[in-house]
């Protein structure tokens, strides 16, 4: 079997016209969605991750608004941006692009931000909400998978999720939408991590993998069954002496092999990557019409 590949690209698209559409809306309205994006040093990686998201931004007619930190900045610094943001009424969303140089920093961070405008969905607050199945902003990531699976017609309902990696952005909040009872949920999961023995033992019972590790080639094909659903959430940079600039990008799926065996399969680049971007955007938007009704 070789797989069916699941475009991100162009789900995201689509759902990116969508959203135009709901601006468009809004701005006859007098509200302009507007996003606060705070970086923290020169990590190269997460330049590109905010530049793609202030273009995606333009691109639906969000206004967005940087602000940019020397990698020693102090707490005070990056607490005081954002508490700009916090009492900006322009701004209906706040973003502080991580891994933060000194990581020791990032739950005081997280947790400085109003979570009315937490469009990352990493607040205590939208996290304990999102457990409870209550109204809250979802994590962009697991959002955006939800709903590449939802579009491609792959159901989540009583199919065996296996989920590899168990960070606060990615793993955690997915293994717990997927269980949700919800029509974007309902499915058993399993979360795998670094302490779990025998990975494949796990993958291979698998309806939906999803690969969040951050290591190349964590799913090979021997580990997934015939006709899974592969979910590739790794984006790794790796040495490439061959490409102009010097890297290229590699997800944690050995997508070669393993696109023979599944029967459906994310590509990297081109798959949960711009669907991250798209569910920040639909949260900003969300947030605006919130802040328009009067209800945040
Ligand atoms: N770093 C990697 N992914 C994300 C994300 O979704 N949001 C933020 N703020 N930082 C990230």
């Amino acid at each position: 079997m070789s797989a069916r590949i699941l475009d991100g690209k162009s789900i995201s698209q689509d759902m990116r016209e969508e959203l135009k559409e709901q601006t468009d809306q809004l701005s006859r309205q007098g509200v302009v969605p507007g996003l606060g994006v705070l970086l923290v040093g020169d990590d190269p990686a997460s330049r590109s991750y905010v530049t793609a998201k202030e273009k995606a931004c333009e691109q639906v007619g969000i206004h967005s608004d940087e602000k940019r930190l020397p990698a020693d900045a102090g707490r005070e610094q990056i607490l005081g941006i954002v508490e700009e943001y916090n009492n900006d009424d322009r701004i209906h969303g706040i973003l502080v692009q991580l891994p933060l140089p000194d990581s020791s920093m990032e739950a005081e961070v997280i947790i400085a931000v109003d979570p009315s405008k937490d469009v990352d969905g990493f607040h205590p607050v939208n996290i304990g909400r999102m457990l409870m199945g209550e109204d809250a902003f979802l994590s962009c990531t697991p959002h955006g998978i939800l709903h590449i699976l939802k579009r491609s017609g792959i159901a989540t309902k009583g199919a065996h999720a296996v989920i590899v990696g168990r960070s606060n952005i990615v793993g955690r909040p997915l293994a717990n939408m997927l269980t949700q009872k919800n029509d974007m949920g309902n499915a058993t999961v399993t979360l795998c991590h670094t302490a779990t023995g025998d990975l494949s033992y796990f993958t291979k019972q698998g309806d939906i993998v999803i690969a969040a590790a951050g290591r190349p080639n964590t799913i090979t094909a021997d580990m997934v069954k015939d006709g899974a659903a592969v979910i590739d959430v790794g984006v790794n940079r790796v040495e490439d002496a061959d490409s102009a600039k010097g890297y290229r990008l590699m997800g944690d799926v050995d997508f070669e092999s393993v696109r023979e065996k599944a029967s459906a399969i994310t590509p990297v680049p081109g798959g949960v990557g711009p669907m991250t971007i798209t569910m920040l955007l639909y949260n900003t938007i969300l947030s605006a019409r919130k802040f328009m009704d009067g209800n945040r």
